[in-house]
């Protein structure tokens, strides 16, 4: 396994293997590695020639300062992680190298799927997304790129960034890795202690609630019966939602057509856990 940390580096020793045609598997993260971001790398590694990860907290897209600071930053254990897996290239940058010019977001037509949900309640952070994974995309020109379903609005996007920059890469959706009782694995998980993990689980409950009762009730009746169970726990529900899986736009009855997903973010002892779960 190889690492870089310089952008030129990174882009010669790319080119050389392209040059062999190999194809080039990419899984963009923030480190911190779980078993979630693992199973995207053993995904890439299974379905390239090389598999490359990089590990950058992007800063443009934390709307939150606080959010930002409290990041989990752990390099040497997730190179560890790494040595045990499939992994070819690990990717490294450094601020400057990321963003030579100004530590901003460039704006992307990302048409609308930015305004709902996660764009709604972290103003600027899909604008932060968009500018770093393209970026990359450039730097690191992949054949592939894979994305996890538990950021099913990002990986939206990514898609539509991906249109509207004409890049030529697969973008690769993964299935969302969860604990053995259900909580979506994630970065953040590791700022909760185990009893606060335990009271997250109502997160995937409503979730499951959702898929097996729809069709006794309309999406809204749906999501006010969700609001209730979060009432009465210790989690601050920020959304539920039922939208159509394409669009993102949200339900307001059930059609044989439209592809209906629930989300639901919330927050537990100050930190913000996301979820979602295919309904139709
Ligand atoms: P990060 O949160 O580190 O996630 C990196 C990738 O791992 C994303 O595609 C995310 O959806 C996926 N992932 C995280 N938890 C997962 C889980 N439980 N199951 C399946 N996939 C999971 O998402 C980002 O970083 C950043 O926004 C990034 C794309 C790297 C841009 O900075």
């Amino acid at each position: 396994m190889q690492i870089f940390t310089k952008v030129s580096d990174l882009q010669n020793h790319l080119s050389q293997l392209r040059g062999q045609g190999l194809s080039i598997g990419f899984v963009p993260t923030m480190g911190a590695l779980h078993s979630g971001h693992l199973a995207l790398i053993d995904h890439a590694s299974r379905e390239n020639d090389i598999s490359i990860i990089s590990i950058f907290v992007n800063p443009t897209q934390f709307n939150n300062k606080t959010d930002l600071a409290k990041y989990p930053r752990e390099v040497d254990s997730d190179i560890a992680k790494l040595e045990k897996t499939g992994c070819d290239i690990i990717f490294l940058p450094s601020e400057e190298e990321m963003y030579p010019e100004k530590t901003e977001s460039v704006k992307i037509n990302l048409n609308g799927l930015d305004t709902v949900m996660e764009g709604a309640h972290r103003p600027g952070h899909f604008d932060g997304v968009a500018t770093i994974v393209g970026r990359f995309f450039e730097i690191v020109n992949p054949t592939k790129a894979y994305f996890g379903e538990k950021d099913f609005q990002q990986l939206l996007i990514i898609r539509q960034l991906t249109k509207v920059m004409g890049f030529d890469v697969e973008i690769i959706p993964h299935p969302i890795e969860r604990s053995q009782k259900g909580l979506a694995l994630s970065s953040r998980n590791q700022l909760l202690s185990a009893e606060d993990q335990e009271k997250s689980l109502i997160i995937w409950q409503s979730l499951n609630w959702m898929k097996e009762n729809y069709k006794d009730h309309s999406p809204q009746e749906l999501i006010n019966l969700v609001s209730q169970r979060f009432e009465g726990s210790e989690l601050e529900l920020e959304y539920a939602q039922i939208v159509n899986e394409n669009t993102l736009l949200p339900l307001d009855s059930w059609s044989n057509t439209d592809p209906a997903r629930a989300f639901i973010a919330a927050y537990i002892s100050g930190v913000r856990l996301i979820d979602n779960l295919q309904l139709i």
